[in-house]
């Protein structure tokens, strides 16, 4: 992970700014080369512009452009040498104002007031909260119709190929961002992402880099969202590099500002013919100079493009191998996902029977109910009527007893009355008793 105190380390402190950066520009064939081919086409729609602020301008590789394309520049970075560096360098420009950063801050920013914001080759080395916290500023500090092109990583969408090993995170890329990233977080603080270019950097297939333009809602700029993946990027840099020989000026043309061809000028003229060969000379080794540059130009390039082969050659067996180690897998699982599936099935099937028996015993047990009912109705009534034939039995045992008592109490007047009669018998005489009709 690319931090801040890791930046400060390496460009304040560690690194050899002897060329002043310009050495990161030798793919294209000079700063030069690299602005007017590569950088200027793509935002020459946004300047000249009133203030333009330059986040990371290290040593001013673009600076030095920048400051011509505006009236006022301000120029903001975490390293106290690149200001430092700066502020010499431009010395001349007094609409330049310098601000080192805590790596995060736009603070000495003044509100509404950039029409244009610029970094390029810098933010690539931070990760998205950096990204983040100048993207929030520059919604508020951007002018109602400012625009801002910010070239950083969009290595997060390697993550995978990264930690397994497959590809490198060879340009020191901030490895959490990732263009929509970029995308979403500028939407979300009130600006509107109008483009993004992918870009592959260095000789890597992989788009690691996004070139994304910005600008606040709302503003005239403001445009759906579109993308570009731009697999070309390094042939931009090629081209530029094969031409920048071609189109340059002399070093003494550049040191007094007027185009002369100092070998023309300067050469003798047909006067003798010894001069004359020295000139035709001086023509041929400077051709063969130039043809030997071009031929070792065309060495490097082959070397560049054997070792992309090999890359790309190694991350088609690496892609080939994965695939069969997907395929082996894929063949797994789909054996699990077969006996699942009969398992399933079978597990189905006995759902089914279970369902159907327990259906079954439900009305066995309805039909069970239903029984239960009547009998218990049955039941109810045989009570009833055992408790009604009860209570006559009682009553009749009632009535039996008393009779019973009657009986024993007529018996015993019987047998009262026959013990009279028997005494009365005794006393009586038989006649008498028959005349009374006592006796037969
Ligand atoms: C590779 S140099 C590029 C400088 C310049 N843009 C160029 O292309 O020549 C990276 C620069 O980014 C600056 N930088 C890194 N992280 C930064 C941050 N969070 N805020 C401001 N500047 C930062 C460094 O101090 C350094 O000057």
């Amino acid at each position: 992970m690319a931090q801040t105190r890791d930046n400060i380390r390496r460009w304040n402190e560690e690194y050899d700014w002897t060329e002043g950066g310009d050495e990161w520009s030798v793919a294209w064939g000079g700063p030069d080369a690299q602005w007017f081919h590569t950088l200027y086409p793509r935002i020459r729609k946004f300047v000249p512009a009133g203030t333009i602020l330059e986040i990371a301008p290290g040593f001013g590789r673009w600076t030095q452009y920048l400051k011509d394309l505006c009236s006022s520049l301000v120029v903001v970075d975490l390293a106290q040498v690149c200001i430092d560096a700066c502020k010499t360098r431009f010395a001349g420009s007094p609409h330049i104002r310098y601000h080192v950063t805590d790596g995060k801050s736009l603070a000495m920013v003044e509100d509404g007031s950039i029409d244009f914001a610029f970094s390029f080759d810098s933010l690539v080395h931070v990760e998205m909260d950096v990204l983040e916290a100048y993207l929030e500023q520059l919604a508020v500090k951007l002018s109602p119709d400012g625009v801002g092109f910010f070239h950083h990583s969009n290595v997060g969408v390697y993550a995978a190929l990264i930690a397994s090993g497959t590809m490198t995170n060879h340009h020191w890329r901030g490895e959490s961002c990732t263009a929509e990233k970029f995308r979403r977080f500028a939407e979300r603080v009130g600006l509107s992402c109008i483009g993004q270019e992918l870009a592959n950097w260095g000789q890597d297939q992989y788009l690691t880099d996004c070139m994304s333009l910005f600008t606040r809602t709302g503003s005239r700029w403001a445009r759906p969202h579109q993308v570009v993946e731009n697999l070309r990027f390094m042939l931009e840099a090629q081209m530029a590099r094969s031409l920048a020989p071609l189109y340059a000026r002399t070093e003494a043309a550049d040191s007094n500002g007027t185009l002369r061809m100092e070998a023309q000028r300067s050469a003798p003229g047909p006067e003798s013919r010894q001069s004359r060969e020295q000139a035709v000379i001086e023509f041929q080794s400077r051709k063969l100079g130039e043809m030997e540059a071009q031929h070792n130009a065309l060495r490097a390039d082959l070397a560049q493009l054997r070792e992309h082969f090999q890359v790309v050659e190694r991350d088609r067996e690496a892609r080939l191998k994965a695939i069969e180690q997907q395929g082996r897998k894929l063949g797994e699982i789909e054996g699990q996902r077969n006996a699942l599936r009969a398992e399933l099935e079978q597990l189905g099937e006995r759902f089914r029977a279970a369902n159907e028996d327990r259906e079954a015993r439900l009305k066995v047990i309805e039909q069970q109910g239903w029984k239960l009912g009547e009998i218990e109705s049955q039941r109810d009534a045989l009570s009833a009527e055992r408790s009604t034939l009860q209570g006559r039995l009682e009553n009749l045992e009632k009535k039996y007893v008393a009779a019973g008592e009657a009986l024993a109490r007529q018996l015993e007047e019987i047998a009262a009355l026959r013990s009279q009669l028997d005494r009365l018998n005794s006393s009586l005489p038989v006649k008498a008793m028959r005349r009374l009709g006592l006796i037969g």
